[in-house]
């Protein structure tokens, strides 16, 4: 529209409704790196809430620290036992507020309370093509047991250990020389890409789950 030599410009973008992330992580937090990178290049329409962790030696912390994402350190150490432990971090996460939990290397298993109040909105990366190798280093189990192809899943969480209905999965050839460390490598790079498009999927309201099928719209 020009008017008086000035140019009116009428903005025509349908306005985005961000959802609310936030994170739990254990470690290195690369995957945690993927989600948030994804977000600053607005490709997940998301604000990331809050990370939680319960390793204060995570440097997951850094790395939330450095983009202004709030952190909550829940030293599991300092627990006697797992359900007063849990018990914090369920406060922890309603603190976040958040439409979806993303489980980006948290080493530990969820207890019934926290998986049933967040049931459905909560994601995890594990570093095999589940169901195979569920559970601790998997990498080394694909090794050890052979397979020729291996991979990654992200899966929404239930009460099991890696069993939730499957979001997505990504293969990578498992090579004659390959070792544990140079399988998880090359499954990591699959990880980065496959993590931060399913919590895109599900920002934009994009996944159906019916009992253990995830149906990508
Ligand atoms: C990843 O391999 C993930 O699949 C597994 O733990 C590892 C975490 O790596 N659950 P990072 O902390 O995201 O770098």
């Amino acid at each position: 529209m020009r008017r008086s030599g000035r140019t009116i410009s009428m903005d025509t973008e349908m306005p985005v409704h961000k959802k609310r992330i936030a994170a739990l992580a254990s470690g290195r937090g690369s995957n945690f790196q993927a989600v948030i990178d994804a977000i600053a290049a607005g490709d997940i329409p998301a604000i990331c809430t809050g990370l939680i962790t319960d390793n204060p030696q995570a440097h997951a912390i850094e790395r939330a620290r450095a983009v202004g994402v709030p952190v909550t350190v829940i030293d599991y150490a300092n627990f006697s036992t797992k359900a007063a432990y849990e018990e914090m971090l369920l406060a922890a996460m309603r603190n976040c507020r958040a439409d979806l939990f993303v489980l980006a290397g948290y080493m530990r298993i969820l207890g019934p309370a926290i998986v049933h109040e967040f049931s459905g909105r909560m994601m995890n990366i594990h570093p095999a093509l589940l169901p195979a190798f569920a559970g601790l280093n998997a990498q080394q189990q694909a090794i050890e047991y052979g397979v020729k192809v291996a991979g990654c899943t992200v899966h929404i969480v239930d009460e099991g250990m890696d069993t939730g209905p499957i979001v997505i999965q990504r293969c990578v050839p498992v090579l004659p020389d390959d070792d544990e460390s140079s399988l998880a490598d090359r499954i990591l790079a699959e990880e980065h890409t496959a993590l931060p498009l399913a919590v895109k999927l599900f920002c934009e309201d994009r996944l159906e789950i019916t009992d253990r099928r995830v149906r990508i719209r």
